[in-house]
């Protein structure tokens, strides 16, 4: 009796558990998700131990299907049919008809279309009438975004990349933070053939500012991204431009005139082109010394005097009057009226000296050049006048003279 009950519960635990083994192996089959990129086939995995069974292939069918449900192929009595199979999966289906009996249920979908994101296909077998569902797979589309570029014009930077899927954000990051979303100005474009996105985003950037771009591929678990340094503002260089076109001319000037005040010798050339620089001192030294040509002694008859003149030399000459009937007597200074000038155009000296004479006296103009210590001289006697009377200031002079002669 009890053994009885015994069996009977064992029994009612073993069916309980038959069955749950039974509902879990057939309602939940094996769920995959697989990536297919956009243009490039995909494998639909679907493994199942054996289909050996008497009655394969005769009394074999098997659907793959999507949810809608639209049949993707169809393998019927030993055949693959393409009654049922819908339009948008046509020409685009493979299985691997030898391997079918051995479990390998897979299905290659190719070329994998961007309206294939998120398919999940479901393959059924059906044994002598027994349906079982095998396999569940879903799709997910993906194709790789590019390495963005980055256009920067006027303090904006513009990252772009295209022919990605799905859509994500463009991340942007500088040295030390990510940017908020609210920060850069997106732009998401569709292609209509493939169904790929062009995907542009702008920020303000600030010179000096190394900023990156980002574009996060969800589905491929793939980032792609760039950087670059922004370069210093083209206000900013303008600016420096002026500054140094201000400062160049005031640089130079400022050198000249210190040239000037330091190196006087340089300021005859400069005084041409520079009005800054003062008329030039007399104890000018640097310039080539000049030898004085021999001077000219003229005598004037009429006011009794002589002129010595000569012209073309350098430095500064020293002049003297020297009367040879008075023992060579070199006459003061104030007995002499001398004129020396600077020629501003050569540079050189001329010489004009007048003394008082008197007749008969031997007079002897000189011209000591300092530098060159050399003197050039002339001399002229002064011969009697034959028209006494017609010169009573010459004839008072010459009464002066006599008598002082005598
Ligand atoms: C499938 O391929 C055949 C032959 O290559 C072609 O005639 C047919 O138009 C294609 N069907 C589709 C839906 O692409
Ligand atoms: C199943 O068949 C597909 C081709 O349809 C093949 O690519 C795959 O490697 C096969 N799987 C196994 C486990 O043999
Ligand atoms: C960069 O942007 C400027 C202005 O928006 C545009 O004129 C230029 O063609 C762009 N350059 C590239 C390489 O995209
Ligand atoms: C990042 O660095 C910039 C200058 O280098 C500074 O102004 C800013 O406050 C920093 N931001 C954060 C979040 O540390
Ligand atoms: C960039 O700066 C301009 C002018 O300052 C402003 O109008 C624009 O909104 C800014 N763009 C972003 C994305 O903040
Ligand atoms: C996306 O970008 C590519 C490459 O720059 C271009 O050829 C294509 O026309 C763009 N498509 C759209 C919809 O903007
Ligand atoms: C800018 O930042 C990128 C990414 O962090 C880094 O690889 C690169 O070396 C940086 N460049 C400079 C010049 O700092
Ligand atoms: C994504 O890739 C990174 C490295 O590229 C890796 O560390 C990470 O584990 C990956 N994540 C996933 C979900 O595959």
């Amino acid at each position: 009796m009890v053994c009885v009950h015994l069996k009977m519960a064992v029994g009612i635990v073993l069916a309980v558990l038959l069955y749950v083994i039974s509902v879990v192996s057939s309602t939940h089959p094996k769920e995959q998700t697989v990536v297919g990129i956009i243009g490039q086939p995909v494998l639909l995995p679907c493994d199942r131990s054996t289909l050996a069974t008497p009655n394969y292939p005769t009394k074999t069918r098997i659907y793959w299907q999507d949810l809608t449900p639209r049949v993707l192929h169809v393998f019927k009595d030993g055949n693959e049919e393409y009654v049922h199979q819908n339009l948008w999966y046509k020409n685009r289906t493979t299985i691997n008809t030898d391997q079918l009996a051995s479990g390998n249920l897979s299905l290659l979908l190719n070329p994998v279309n961007v309206r294939d994101n998120l398919l999940t296909c479901k393959v059924f077998l059906i044994i002598n009438g027994v349906n079982s569902q095998e396999c569940q797979i879903t799709v997910n589309v993906a194709a790789s975004y590019q390495k963005p570029t980055l256009n920067f014009t006027d303090m904006t930077l513009v990252c772009t990349t295209h022919g990605g899927f799905p859509e994500h954000q463009v991340t942007w990051r500088t040295h030390n933070r990510t940017l908020e979303r609210h920060e850069a100005v997106t732009k998401t474009t569709q292609d209509p053939g493939t169904g790929t996105y062009n995907i542009s985003s702008q920020v303000n950037v600030t010179e000096g500012q190394n900023i990156t771009c980002s574009i996060y591929n969800p589905i491929l678990n793939e980032t792609q991204s760039n950087f670059i340094v922004i370069p210093a503002s083209k206000e900013e260089n303008h600016l420096l431009k002026w500054i140094l076109a201000a400062v160049c001319p005031l640089v130079v000037l400022l050198t000249a005139v210190v040239l000037c005040v330091k190196y006087p010798n340089l300021r005859k050339s400069w005084r041409k082109m520079i009005h800054c620089c003062p008329e030039p001192e007399p104890e000018n030294t640097a310039q080539e010394p000049a030898r004085f040509p021999t001077p000219s002694v003229t005598v004037n008859k009429t006011n009794m005097n002589a002129t010595c003149s000569t012209q073309g030399g350098y430095p500064q000459p020293v002049v003297t009057w020297t009367i040879q009937d008075r023992g060579n007597h070199t006459l003061d200074p104030w007995e002499v009226q001398t004129n020396i000038t600077l020629d501003s155009e050569s540079g050189l000296y001329s010489v004009w000296s007048q003394v008082n004479i008197t007749e008969n006296q031997t007079v002897t103009c000189h011209i000591f050049n300092p530098v060159l210590r050399e003197t050039v001289s002339n001399t002229t006697i002064v011969s009697p006048s034959k028209s006494i009377n017609t010169d009573p200031a010459g004839a008072c002079d010459r009464t002066q003279h006599l008598i002082f002669m005598n």
